[in-house]
């Protein structure tokens, strides 16, 4: 292990708007995607919000955030990462003037942040476009979505320029590729939509990221602008070149993202991608202008890496959307995931090496089924040793990144209060320090209790890394 973390490492955790706030008719808000897709990912889209969406309440965040953000304070955070729900502030998402209601919760959300040195982190667009630009635009596909999400921006950054510094444009914005409703808000079927609209949707998104980073530029000279990406290493599954040209292929078709937000263009290889594709972008002639504005950060969740091969006859595994074929070194979590610290310290050097630009692991942890007891001193717990020795892996890796000369900003862990999960809509799908009592069913008293993880990520923070 490295001695010590770089001095002022941003320690914390992070959550999304969507998975914990709750409140989703309250103070004006519109419906989001999320308030009509109650099982997650795969599960069916709904006409109406439905009793059975866990996300409609969440953990009531949206009523409890203080008593949270004390129990964040209290672990030591450095930064708190939330997202912003788009639909809070513009209900309908192409309204012309904002709901001062919703504009008031994240001055209050941040107000409460700062009053214990925490500083927010904010994802613009975290898997919730506003319903009526899914229903109406067919989300991203259009390119009127540019124009709203930029009403949008400028609204917040102008609100908030003295409160948040650290801002993330889309919250995995390569996930698109595998989910195109939750990601990119399109409402037509991914087996109906063609690459020449998926494709177009994502030049959309890049050049609205663009403006995001331009327009913060002008609005908060001192803010930092990063994109955030699903980092995935791609191992191949043999040493057959043809499995490594595979594994090359798929990390590029990640990296294409990274690539544009880093260098300002297309890279020379999305000409061959487009072209056997039969995909043509249609640019403006100010597109190739805003792209030039690139991020001076890049954040990234990291959950797995997965495995690539040329053997057809081999199936994808079930990955954080992401597929690839199981690596038969690793074991999986609860819900299939592979557990490969390691290739968080290969993934941070990649893109140093890449890039040399800093980098900010803001998603990683582990899901898994906590079971409340009571413990000695009475007070219910969680004895969660599994989640304390995933964390505690993955960081002495992202210590020894740090050994290998990679700049890294900081770590938030994913879901740092147990939240309503993305891909499956589960509150048992838990990867708090902070348990709430709140079940599949939905039934629970929504208390917030400490796990054994939260005194030993208090303790990492307080030395920072040091007691790693
Ligand atoms: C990331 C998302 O993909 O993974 C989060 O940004 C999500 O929103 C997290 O919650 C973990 O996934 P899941 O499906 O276990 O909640």
């Amino acid at each position: 292990m490295i001695e010590k973390f770089p001095e002022g490492f941003l320690w914390g955790g992070a959550v999304a708007a969507n998975q914990c706030e709750g409140a989703y008719n309250i103070d004006g808000k519109g419906l989001s995607i999320q308030d009509i897709a109650p099982k997650g990912i795969a599960g069916p889209i709904t006409d109406e919000p439905t009793e059975d969406n866990l996300k409609l309440v969440g953990i009531d965040f949206y009523h409890r955030y203080k008593e949270d953000v004390k129990l964040f304070a209290k672990m030591g955070f450095k930064v708190f990462r939330t997202s912003i729900a788009w639909s809070r502030i513009f209900p309908n998402g192409d309204d012309a003037q904002p709901n001062e209601a919703g504009l008031k919760f994240y001055d209050d959300l941040f107000d409460e942040c700062l009053k214990y040195n925490i500083e927010p982190l904010v994802t613009i667009s975290h898997y919730e476009t506003p319903l009526n630009l899914a229903r109406k635009y067919d989300g991203w596909t259009n390119r009127k979505l540019i124009g709203f999400y930029e009403n949008y921006v400028r609204t917040i950054f102008t609100r908030y320029k003295n409160k948040v510094k650290y801002w993330l444009t889309f919250n995995e914005i390569n996930s698109i590729v595998h989910a195109p409703f939750l990601s990119g808000g399109i409402l037509t079927p991914k087996e109906k939509l063609s690459k020449q609209d998926l494709y177009q949707a994502i030049h959309h998104e890049l050049v609205a990221s663009a403006l995001a980073t331009k327009i913060g530029h002008e609005i908060m000279p001192q803010a930092k602008i990063g994109c955030m990406v699903i980092a995935v290493p791609v191992y191949p599954m043999t040493p057959n070149p043809d499995d490594v040209l595979k594994a090359f292929e798929t990390d590029r078709s990640n990296l294409l993202f990274t690539d544009i937000h880093v260098k300002g263009k297309y890279p020379s290889y999305a000409k061959r991608l487009f072209q056997e594709n039969g995909i043509t972008i249609h640019m403006e002639p100010e597109d190739e202008e805003i792209l030039k504005n690139t991020v001076d950060f890049i954040s990234f969740s990291y959950y797995m890496s997965v495995c690539e091969t040329s053997d057809t006859s081999k199936k994808a595994g079930e990955g954080n959307l992401m597929g690839g074929v199981p690596n038969p070194y690793l074991k999986a979590s609860e819900w299939g995931w592979q557990i490969d610290p390691k290739g968080i310290r290969y993934i941070l050097n990649t893109l140093y090496d890449r890039y040399e630009k800093p980098l900010f692991i803001v998603e990683n942890g582990l899901g898994a089924n906590d079971q409340l007891i009571t413990g000695e001193d009475g007070e219910k717990t969680v004895k969660d040793d599994y989640r304390i020795r995933y964390l505690n892996d993955h960081l002495v890796q992202v210590g020894e990144a740090i050994k290998d000369g990679v700049e890294v900003m900081g770590y938030t862990t994913w879901g740092c209060i147990d939240v309503v999960s993305a891909s499956t809509a589960q509150l048992s799908k838990r990867y708090g320090f902070i348990y709430v009592d709140r079940n599949d069913d939905g039934s629970g008293s929504l208390d917030r209790y400490e796990k054994k993880s939260f005194h030993w990520y208090k303790e990492v923070i307080a030395t920072n890394g040091t007691a790693l």
